[in-house]
Order: structure tokens, then C-alpha cells, then sequence
């Protein structure tokens, strides 16, 4: 009996394993990588799902589980990382009247409800020690998180001192960090003359721009910030509103689009008012928040593991537009992977014209059962590709003039090579590497990309150009360009010759590690790269190398093993790496195993606090290049601190207990001279 209820449970057992997986995917790519690949939607309805089997199946509790933390936007190095006075929360979300009566429902009868913007940024918490600002830590993983202040001082709306008599000797405000539209949309037409990828939406502009290391350039970008939640000891106020207010009476920002509402009425017209007003407001917002006014009632409700009982996020429907399919096209991408694109009758949507959007693959198409002449329901997510999401019911009809649902061509739209489709993976691909097209100039784009060669001046029209002229036709023609066949060019004159020249000189100097990940082996993105590189120091040590040893290094799996091991079986591409190697590229790691010198053999140094000479990853760099080990907490065998401005105070606490010394920058510098 026993056996067949496991055999009934194990589905979802696997499904709630597959969840979490993916949920954790999800977060790594939104907090730590700054692309997202769910909607917020598809996320908490995953979240939700996932609740529900835990809840089914306790014996399968993990506290590591994503319904246990919040997602963490740790892993970036180079910023202290500093624990939070109180953790910072997430909401939960609503997206209905019903399920914010719910709420409703079980608060304290009569309660006041404050309506705020949810805005679309992220969360920043603002200490202020006797008036003073002292740190700005992003949520990390709502634990932990790293301190920005450098950056966050760049921001003019936020004081970095607040000269009053009448404030706590501590307290801390939490509010959003935010790229206004205007400067979102700038800086994307900069990033795109520059041919650097661009940001998907304000919110990852923001994020991406608060963890620069320049605060220059951070200034430039023009980041703004809204106020939202004041927390301490002897905080002055008995409800959130009037806290709000006296917040922004010490001349801190704070919104004016707040409303105490006293019934769900009043919330969902407070929703529907600003559901459309707030197309018209300089920085994005996704939805509203409520929170319970009065303090006590707050205090008396608590939290859950992750979030307020006290508050809740309502979240504004994705913007969606019904339009007319008129086409569907294909696309081939640098990998050869074949996509559906759905081209539309143009439609304004999130304040941009839309008139191509993503079918993703043949599987989708036959799912939604989607044909030309459709009206289609295409929506704005996080990415910068728009979707299709659903189409309007047809009317079925056997007239035979309507087409029926596509079939997916059987051969490469670019050069009429068959289609292959690979294993567990749902896209078609053109398996002609060097002969099709896109491949061959996504293949060059690739090689010269800021984060490969870095090739500057040859960008994607260049490339498109010198390939139509027969000077381009791989990576290794690059190296045979001559002056007089790129001035020649309509568009480039001697002066564009000369900067790709130089460029293309400069490259001959990128070190070995970036050249592999140049190279575009498939699925060797740039961290595997460098793990491969730092195992195979030479390119004739990779070619040799099974697939078994690969698989050794870490982060590599059979399947990328295999990719490499067939990349160096293709003799088309040994005779490219073979004229790289004569145009004298760096195929062998620099002496980087070779440590610098010995002076720090033994050491254990912790460093903390921010520096004005040298990055805290060159420092660590300098650290391990000199033989001595960089080490993140405090303890009786640390040798020294390396310490620059504002050095966490537990840090400082705790050196001075242990009696271990402070060096500064200079003194550090000095030292493995
Ligand atoms: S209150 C304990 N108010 O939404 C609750 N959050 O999805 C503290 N957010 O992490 C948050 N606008 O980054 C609050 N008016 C607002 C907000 C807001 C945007 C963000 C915040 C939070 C996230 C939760």
C-alpha cells in the first residue's frame, strides 16, 4: 500500500524539487546577474506552488529552500558587507480585490490602511548616527547586505546629515533606489552606440549602477530615491503616516501620493486612480503597497519568516495589448538557434512601440496554436524582447484561405542548411556553423565583444559590412585586415581604419583566459572560461584534454566537455587558432601561477572599509599575488587588517580586542613594494 501512494506522491515530489531549482535560478539571475527571466507574476505563482507541496510533503523541509529566505543579491564583491539592524522583508503579493479583502479580513476590524506607491526599484536601508548618515546597505539577502554609501551619496535628494535637536540618537530609513525613466532611456542609447548590452528595465539600471565601484560615474547616471518606512528606538509618532511626515519635515523624500484609506473601497479607488496616473511619474512603480497605520496594531500583528502581516503589495496587471499577427519570421542567433518572431501590427505598449515580439519556439507556437492573421495578446515583462502571450479566440472556420497553424521550416531560413533538433531541448538549430550567415558574424561580434577582445570600432554594422565585401568571414580574418581595404569602405575613413587597427593591436594583448571565452565554444561562457584557463594554462594543454579531465574542473559537465573536445576535433577550427596563434595572440595563461613575491607568505589579512588607491578586489588580488591569504571575519590569527574608510565598527571591535593591528592603503602598498 505504502508503495503505491510514494509511486502516486513521487511526480510531485519531483516537481517540488524541480521548483525550488528553478526558483533559485530565478533569483541568482535577477539579484545577482541583473537579468530576469520570470515575470513577477510567473514567479509567485511558482512561489505559491511550491508552498503548497512543502506544505504537502513536511518531510521534505529544507531551510534552504527558496520559500525560507528572500532572494539574495550577495555574491558581488568589492562592497563591506554589513548585517542588517532588522532584516529586510519582502511583501507578499496580491493581484486581485478579492485577495486584498482577504487580507483585510484578518487585520483588527477598523484598522486604518496606508496606500502607497510600490515602487520599481530596490530596497536601500539609510542608517543615521547622531544625525549623521553612516551606512546605506542594499537588502543582500535580507540578512546581510553590502554597503553602498559612496554610491548612495551621489544621490542629491538624500542628506548625508540632518542638523536638528529633536531626533533619535539612532534611526534608520528604508525606502527605493531608482534610475528615472528619462535617464534609463539615456543611458541605454549611450550603452547602445557603444555596442554594450543593454538594461532591461529602470529597476536593473539601478541595480547594475549601484554596484559600480566608480561613484563618478554613478553621479552621472543620476540615480533618485524615495523614502518609505522609518525604523529605531524612541521613534517620535504613534501611527506610519505620521512618521512618514515627520520624515520629511528633517527633509527627507518622501512621496505625497500617500492616502490613509479607512475601507477596501477607498484602497481599490486609490488603485484605479494611480493604475493610470502613474504612467505619468518620472520613475517606475509596480503596484501599491498597504500597510496598517497604527504602530501598536503593526508591532501586535509581526511577521511571517519573510514578510509583514502587517503590509501587503498589490501588484498592477503586466501591460498587455491585443494586435494583429501579420507575420511570423525566423531568426538565426549566433548559436544557430532558430527563432519564431512574431511581427506585428505596431502597437504602443509601456510607453514604447511594439512591433516585434518573441514566439520562443516551435513548441509555443503549437501550444497557444497561433497563425498569421491572429489577434495576439503581446505583453512588456522584465526583458527587453516583448512577448506573446496568449492570442483571442478565433472563430474557426474551414476556409481554407486561413492558414493553418505553421509548420516550422525544415531547413536554415539563412542558408537553406537542414534543421536539427537537439536533444531535450525544444529550439531547431542550423548545425552550419561556418558557412551559415548570422552564425558566422555573431561568431565575430562575439570574439570582438567588450568582455572577449574587446575590439573597439568594430561594431555589428562594421562587421556586417566587411563581411559583405568578402574581407570577414571568421575570427581569424580580423587579424588580416589591412588599412587600405577598411578605408576603402562607404563609411569608414582613415580615421575609423586606424581606431579598429589599434584596437585589433590592443587585442593581441588580452590575456589567455578571455581569449577562450572569445573563442565562442558552446556553453563556455566567461566564468567557465576562466576556471578552464586556470587549469589549462596552455591551448595545446586543452586540445589534448579528454572529456573525463575536463569534467574534472569545476562548474564543467559532460556536456560542455563534449562541446570543447568537438571544438578542437574540427579541423576548420585548428587552422584558425593556428593563424590567432601566428597573428600572436596569447594562447598560454601569463605567469599569473607564479606568485609576485613572498612577503605576505603566511599572512592572514582581513580587509575592511572603503579605498580610494585601489579596488578591494585588486587589494585582494595584490594580497594572493604576494603569497598571503585573504580572509573575511576577524579572529586571534588574523595578522592584520588592511583598513580603509569607514571600517565596519564590530570589525574595529573586535581588532582592537585581539590587539591586531590597522594598516592603511598606503602603508599596505609600501609594504610588497
Ligand atoms: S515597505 C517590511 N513600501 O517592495 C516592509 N516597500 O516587494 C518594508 N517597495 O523590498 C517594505 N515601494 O523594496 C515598502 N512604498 C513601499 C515600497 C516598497 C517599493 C519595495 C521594497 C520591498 C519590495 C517588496
Amino acid at each position: 500500500m505504502m508503495d503505491l501512494f510514494s509511486a502516486i506522491e513521487e511526480p510531485e515530489r519531483e516537481e517540488l524539487k524541480a521548483l525550488r531549482k528553478e526558483l533559485e535560478e530565478a533569483n541568482y539571475k535577477y539579484y545577482v546577474l541583473n537579468m530576469p527571466t520570470l515575470s513577477d507574476r510567473e514567479f509567485d505563482e511558482k512561489m505559491h506552488r511550491l508552498q503548497t507541496l512543502e506544505a504537502q510533503f513536511p518531510d521534505m523541509f529544507d531551510p534552504k529552500s527558496p520559500t525560507q529566505h528572500v532572494g539574495s543579491d550577495l555574491g558581488k564583491k568589492g562592497f563591506e558587507q554589513v548585517k542588517h539592524k532588522y532584516p529586510m522583508l519582502s511583501l507578499a503579493n496580491s493581484y486581485s480585490r478579492e485577495e486584498i479583502e482577504d487580507w483585510v479580513r484578518k487585520l483588527p476590524s477598523g484598522v486604518e490602511i496606508v496606500c502607497e506607491l510600490k515602487y520599481d526599484g530596490l530596497s536601500i536601508s539609510l542608517w543615521y548616527e547622531h544625525g549623521v548618515l553612516v551606512r546605506a546597505l542594499t537588502r543582500g539577502d535580507g540578512q546581510q547586505g553590502d554597503d553602498v554609501i559612496a554610491n548612495i551619496k551621489t544621490i542629491p535628494s538624500i542628506p548625508w546629515r540632518i542638523e536638528r535637536d529633536d531626533i533619535p540618537e539612532f534611526f534608520e530609513l528604508r525606502g527605493e533606489v531608482l534610475l528615472p525613466w528619462e535617464r534609463f532611456e539615456a543611458l541605454n542609447k549611450e550603452r547602445e552606440e557603444q555596442e554594450e548590452p543593454l538594461f532591461a528595465n529602470p529597476r536593473n539600471a539601478a541595480s547594475g549602477t549601484l554596484k559600480l565601484q566608480d561613484p563618478k560615474e554613478v553621479a552621472r547616471r543620476g540615480l533618485t530615491a524615495y523614502l518609505y518606512y522609518m525604523l529605531g528606538e524612541n521613534l517620535p509618532g504613534k501611527t506610519h503616516y505620521e512618521r512618514l511626515q515627520t520624515a520629511k519635515e528633517w527633509g527627507f523624500h518622501i512621496s505625497d501620493a500617500i492616502k490613509v484609506c479607512h475601507s477596501v473601497d477607498e484602497v481599490m479607488a486609490y488603485i484605479a486612480y494611480w493604475d493610470t496616473e502613474r504612467k505619468n511619474l518620472p520613475v517606475a512603480t509596480d503596484g501599491i503597497v498597504l500597510k496598517v497605520n497604527n504602530l501598536a496594531q503593526q508591532e501586535e500583528l509581526g511577521y511571517t519568516a519573510k514578510t509583514p502581516r502587517w503590509a501587503i503589495a498589490y501588484k498592477f496587471p503586466a501591460e498587455k495589448q491585443l494586435t494583429l499577427l501579420k507575420e511570423i519570421t525566423y531568426q538565426v542567433g549566433r548559436t544557430g538557434v532558430v527563432t519564431p518572431v512574431a511581427n506585428l501590427e505596431p502597437v504602443q505598449l509601456s510607453g514604447t512601440v511594439v512591433q516585434r515580439a518573441t514566439l520562443h519556439n516551435e513548441d509555443f507556437i503549437r501550444s497557444l496554436d497561433i497563425r498569421p492573421g491572429d489577434m495576439v495578446w503581446v505583453e512588456k515583462g522584465g526583458e527587453i524582447i516583448p512577448k506573446i502571450v496568449g492570442r483571442a479566440d478565433r472563430e474557426e472556420t474551414s476556409d481554407p484561405r486561413i492558414p493553418r497553424t505553421p509548420s516550422f521550416p525544415s531547413c536554415c531560413p539563412e542558408c537553406g542548411t537542414p534543421l536539427i533538433r537537439v536533444e531535450g531541448e525544444a529550439a531547431w538549430r542550423c548545425p552550419n556553423e561556418t558557412g551559415c550567415p548570422p552564425q558566422i558574424k555573431g561568431k565575430i561580434e562575439h570574439f570582438v565583444s567588450r568582455k572577449a577582445m574587446d575590439i573597439e570600432g568594430l561594431g555589428e554594422e562594421t562587421i556586417d559590412l566587411l563581411y559583405q565585401k568578402g574581407l570577414l568571414h571568421n575570427i581569424a580574418d580580423i587579424y588580416s585586415l589591412r588599412q587600405a581595404d577598411i578605408a576603402a569602405q562607404e563609411r569608414l575613413g582613415d580615421k575609423s581604419a586606424q581606431n579598429i587597427l589599434d584596437g585589433i593591436e590592443a587585442s593581441k594583448k588580452v590575456p589567455w583566459s578571455r581569449v577562450l571565452f572569445a573563442l565562442g565554444i558552446r556553453m563556455v561562457g566567461e566564468t567557465t572560461a576562466k576556471k578552464i584557463a586556470r587549469v589549462y594554462n596552455t591551448i595545446d594543454s586543452l586540445q589534448w584534454a579528454t572529456a573525463e579531465q575536463l569534467c574534472a574542473i569545476e562548474d564543467v559537465g559532460p556536456q560542455i566537455a563534449e562541446n570543447i573536445v568537438r571544438y578542437f576535433e574540427d579541423i576548420r577550427n585548428l587552422e584558425i587558432l593556428d593563424r590567432l596563434r601566428q597573428a600572436g595572440l596569447q594562447m598560454e595563461g601569463e605567469a599569473a601561477a607564479e606568485p609576485a613575491s613572498d612577503k605576505l607568505a603566511g599572512m592572514s589579512i582581513v580587509i575592511s572599509g572603503t579605498f580610494s588607491l585601489h579596488s578591494r578586489d585588486e587589494y585582494k588580488a595584490m594580497i594572493e599575488a604576494h603569497g598571503g591569504k585573504n580572509v573575511g571575519s576577524v579572529s586571534k590569527k588574523t595578522t592584520f587588517i588592511l583598513a580603509g574608510e569607514n571600517m565596519g565598527p564590530e570589525k574595529l571591535k573586535k581588532a582592537e580586542a585581539l590587539g591586531i593591528r590597522l594598516m592603511s592603503e598606503e602603508e599596505f602598498l609600501e609594504m610588497i613594494k
